[in-house]
């Protein structure tokens, strides 16, 4: 690293180790696979991509406009610089240059003529695709704060854990989405595999992710919708070839019916949670909360709010209020015992 750089110009070394040091921290998040960090540069769906390599370009455009800028002016100030024995006269001003006038209007304009057809390019060529016929139709409509996700063709209804087969160059399989709300604007951004859409009321809007890549990837509500807008995050879990029909068919199931969980089981049926939930194959068919049939499939609680383990379920039920303040879900006010008894009854949905 020694060659342009002067062996006593300490301040230059401190700055090539600070710029490695920095990209040596940087490394893991461009470690192959989803890396649990919404990053927009490691892209893993065919619309990401088209994203990430406009961004690029837009930002390679105006790092040399910034580098061409502040170098002529650092020349400038140095060059042109107050001496010692200068005379304090102006110096001669130059008026009227066509050429240099020239310049800074056509090259600009040029430049942004350029980006406009590159913008107008990569927008049409993620908003223009149609649905291929094997292409996976899924319904998201946002809630606060929640993500209902339903598949029409299907007949699923879960909640904020977005599942997708993976598409592969020999078979490709990309899924579209409608996205609708139910209450405010939200936005649907999961950024390694999609731009952000808008998440109107009264509106379909559609957008579509074709990931590349097994695995899980995280994403937010991307509009400010509320107390817990921070609390609604999606994951996206994109299957391997051929896995996305096993959890279709598991999912596609009633609710078990374990005979050992009818006392939790009665507690449910016997309260208001009924209202508010749905579970296949029995009497509750609320639709304001998320569906339960097969609630313990799901990684997270409340969007994301906490880990799905039993014990967070029971500290869910027992009073939602306090691993997400103002969410919709009330606090039952069960004794211990209908809290043991139905907790059993919802860790049985699987
Ligand atoms: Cu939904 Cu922010």
């Amino acid at each position: 690293m020694q060659f342009f750089i002067p062996n006593n110009c300490r301040l230059i070394n401190k700055a090539w180790f600070i710029f490695f040091a920095l990209g040596l921290s940087a490394a893991p998040v461009f470690a192959d696979g989803p890396s649990g960090v919404t990053n927009i540069f490691k892209t893993y769906s065919t619309p990401a991509r088209a994203i990430a390599n406009y961004t690029i370009l837009i930002l390679a455009v105006c790092a040399v406009i910034f580098v061409i800028v502040t170098g002529l002016l650092f020349y400038t100030v140095a060059r042109f610089r107050h001496r010692r024995g200068d005379d304090g006269r102006e110096p001669a001003q130059v008026y009227g240059s066509n050429q240099i006038e020239l310049a800074w209007t056509v090259i600009p304009i040029l430049i942004v003529f350029v980006l406009s057809l590159v913008t107008a390019r990569t927008i049409a060529e993620v908003q223009n695709a149609g649905p291929p016929s094997k292409a996976l139709k899924v319904t998201v409509v946002g809630h606060q704060w929640w993500w209902e996700i339903r598949y029409p063709d299907l007949n699923i209804v879960t909640a904020n854990e977005l599942h997708v087969p993976v598409s592969e160059t020999a078979q490709p399989r990309p899924s579209f989405l409608s996205l609708e709300s139910a209450d405010v604007a939200h936005s649907f951004w999961v950024p390694q595999l999609a731009g952000k859409t808008d998440v109107i009321p009264n509106r379909d809007n559609r957008m579509w992710i074709e990931p590349t890549t097994p695995g899980t990837y995280l994403g937010n509500c991307a509009e400010y919708c509320g107390t817990q807008h921070a609390r609604m995050l999606i994951r996206v879990i994109v299957h391997p070839a051929g896995e996305f029909e096993k959890w279709a068919a598991a999912q596609q199931s009633d609710a078990g019916n374990d005979a050992q969980a009818k006392a939790g089981r009665d507690v449910f049926f016997s309260t208001s949670c009924v209202n508010c939930h749905t579970i296949k194959g029995t009497e509750a068919r609320g639709k304001f909360g998320p569906d339960l049939t097969h609630l313990m499939s799901r990684q997270t609680l409340g969007s994301g709010a906490a880990l799905n383990t039993p014990e967070e379920v029971r500290a869910w039920v027992r009073n939602p209020q306090s691993l997400k303040q103002g969410c919709y879900m009330p606090d039952m006010q069960l004794t211990d015992e209908e809290m043991d008894q139905l907790v059993r009854y919802l860790l049985t949905l699987n």
